[in-house]
């Protein structure tokens, strides 16, 4: 069986949709906490496994011997390298044949709190002596679209990265289709790759992109972090949501984000998605 957890966030369920064209429902399970939400692929004839990263009892039964099995990140930060690691046990011990984790892109600091759990994670799975695929995920476009809606309503983004810094994002489509491959191909075994997509846009240019498709002006304001996290904070986002987004602008500044080496499109064997189409995408909803 082909395994993906996590399969009723929007990652895994770009995976899940993908791995239906490729293999039968009947080859296919998922991973999750919420029986309830995986219904529609339960329907479709994918067998549902229900376990929580954070309760090891659970599990038990997730894993069966030979398993290809896609463990996608959890989001619960700070609790992460623990649960990885009961995943990862839960794993071994049904003998599984593969295992594929989601990390961070391989530029990311070392000393970032969001990549160590990354890390921690990656040690742990080569330690455990289980086949491994280390898919280092870069940024989604959609982190930077997913918002457009209110962006476009407060006429433009704030950004501790600087106007001018980088990131070579991709879809998350384009990033599922790369565990598609790894899942279904050969010749994967405990290789590592670097995802990201094949241009890195500036905020500058991601603003001029908004603007041109509005037909009206769209901000992009470049703030010191201190600046950004009292804004943040002022606009009531939750402190530990706002030290995640200045810890990422931070890297972004760093150009840790912008890293590419054309891994994903030579995986998925087209070109990534451009930024430009996911801005589009975006704003059909926001317009509509
Ligand atoms: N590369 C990037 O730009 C980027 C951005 C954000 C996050 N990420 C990482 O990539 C992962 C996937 O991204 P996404 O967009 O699919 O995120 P998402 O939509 O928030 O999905 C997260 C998934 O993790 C599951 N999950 C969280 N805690 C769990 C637990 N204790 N036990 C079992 N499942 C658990 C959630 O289950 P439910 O469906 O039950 O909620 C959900 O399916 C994230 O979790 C995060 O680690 C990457």
């Amino acid at each position: 069986m082909i395994v993906v957890t996590a399969a009723t966030g929007a990652l895994g369920t770009h995976v899940v949709e993908q791995l239906l064209e490729r293999v039968p429902a009947d080859r296919v399970a998922v991973v999750v906490r919420d029986e309830a939400k995986a219904a529609p692929f339960a329907e479709r004839g994918v067998e549902v496994r229900v376990a929580d990263y954070g309760e090891p009892d659970t599990l038990k039964g997730a894993f069966g011997e030979g398993d290809k099995v896609l463990l996608i990140s959890g989001s619960e930060i700070g609790r992460r390298v623990k649960q990885h690691s009961a995943v990862i046990d839960a794993a071994k011990d049904a003998g599984v044949a593969l295992l594929a984790y989601t990390s961070v892109l391989g530029e990311a600091a070392d000393d970032s709190p969001l990549a160590d759990e990354h890390r921690a994670t990656e040690r742990y799975l080569i330690d455990s002596g289980l086949p491994y695929v280390l898919l280092r995920n870069g940024w989604y476009h959609e982190v930077a679209t997913g918002q457009l809606d209110r962006t476009v309503a407060a006429g433009g983004i704030i950004t501790s990265a600087g106007a001018d810094s980088r990131v070579a994002s991709a879809a998350r489509a384009d990033y599922a289709a790369a565990a598609v491959a790894v899942l279904t191909g050969e010749g994967h075994v405990n290789r590592t790759y670097e995802l990201s997509g094949d241009a890195a846009w500036s905020f500058a240019e991601y603003g001029a992109e908004v603007a041109r498709r509005l037909g009206r002006e769209f901000t992009v304001k470049a703030v010191s972090p201190e600046v950004h996290r009292e804004i943040l904070l002022g606009a009531g986002v939750p402190a530990s949501m706002v030290d995640v987004l200045v810890e990422v602008d931070g890297e972004i500044a760093l150009g840790h984000l912008a890293y590419r080496n054309g891994d994903l499109s030579a995986l998925i064997g087209r070109p990534t998605t451009p930024i430009a189409d996911a801005v589009a995408a975006a704003l059909e909803t926001v317009e509509a």
